[in-house]
């Protein structure tokens, strides 16, 4: 099978980590053609920075990451230290100062280049994080939308709470003017939003299983969960915290193990009390077309087979 070739937008956070890390593991399924990172759960110099980090970590010094977006479109930066710590990857034990480069190219340029040097339906967008960078791409070079075979990303919250704000999820609401750009833009969307990454907790068990692999990845990731989970385990009373992000790259390698609908996806702009909610016609009611697979089911055990599996790797 020939690997999908993506690009992996991300703001690193932990969460993050583990999905670079379980993507840059599997070549065979996943060619990563480049890093783009945003600001978001910690401001863009630090979000590069990290994204550097774990692909040192992995091994993969000669991975092309780039930096882009430092703010949203119109709303103010809201970061979120109180989940990831002041570095954005506290945990990880990881060397501050990774030793590769960050490219000279803007991320926005970066997606827009190797889109349009592709062929219709080629390439995956992988948003992990807020969606300025996708967003921009798509103003600056609207013809880039027919290149793009799906944008899979984490965000949103369709059925249940928010986790920024009551009705709000961090990513979209971060930026949800972006969020309403890659939404009316035609691309085919995935969504994994909290509706799922909720039911794939981090329970002290599942964690014993990552630092049982005994390498330096998992020891990093291990501490790297640790220091995650607490803020989540305080909030939400779980044995753990939500691994969201890498249900993104679990699709991408083992979609069965996820179930979604086809539905209408919009997003909130407007009104103060329910800005950023994505708004999923569940069933149809507004006679408007399918745009997003909103995911709402996943079969944890199976997920976390495959994080250890992958984690084994590097
Ligand atoms: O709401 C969870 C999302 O916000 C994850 O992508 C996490 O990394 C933060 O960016
Ligand atoms: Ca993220």
């Amino acid at each position: 099978m020939t690997p999908r070739p993506v690009i992996i937008d991300c703001d690193p956070g932990q969460d993050d980590a583990v999905a670079l890390l379980m993507a840059l593991a599997s070549p065979e399924s996943l060619k990563v053609l480049g890093i783009t990172c945003v600001a978001g759960n910690v401001p863009l110099d630090l979000t590069q920075r990290n994204a550097r980090r774990v692909c040192v970590l992995a091994g993969r010094p000669d991975m092309p990451v780039f930096a882009g977006c430092p703010r949203p479109l119109i709303r103010p930066l809201g970061t979120a230290e109180a989940v990831h710590g002041q570095t954005g990857l506290d945990g990880s034990g990881l060397p501050e100062e990774p030793a590769m480069p960050l490219q000279d190219r803007h991320a926005v340029d970066f997606i827009i280049d190797t889109c349009l040097s592709a062929e219709d339906g080629e390439i995956t967008l992988c948003p992990l994080g807020p969606l300025t960078n996708i967003a921009v791409a798509i103003v600056k070079a609207p013809q880039i939308v027919p290149k793009i075979r799906e944008i899979v990303f984490m965000g949103g919250a369709a059925l249940g709470p928010g986790n920024r704000t009551p009705m709000a999820e961090f990513n979209i609401v971060t930026d949800p003017h972006a969020a309403q750009v890659v939404f009316e833009s035609g691309a085919p969307l995935v969504m994994f939003g909290l509706d799922v990454t909720h039911t794939v907790i981090t329970t002290p068990a599942r964690l014993d299983a990552i630092r049982a692999i005994g390498t330096p990845v998992a020891a990093a990731v291990t501490g790297m969960l640790t220091f995650y989970d607490r803020h989540d385990i305080e909030r939400y009373g779980d044995p753990g915290a939500p691994l969201h992000d890498p249900c993104v790259i679990a699709w991408l390698l083992k979609p069965e193990l996820f179930r979604g609908k086809d539905v209408h996806l919009a997003v909130e702009t407007n009104s103060p009390l329910t800005m950023g909610r994505t708004v999923a016609d569940w069933w149809g009611v507004t006679g408007n077309a399918p745009n997003a697979t909103v995911m709402d089911r996943a079969d944890s055990d199976g997920f976390y087979a495959l994080v250890v599996d992958r984690l084994s790797r590097l």
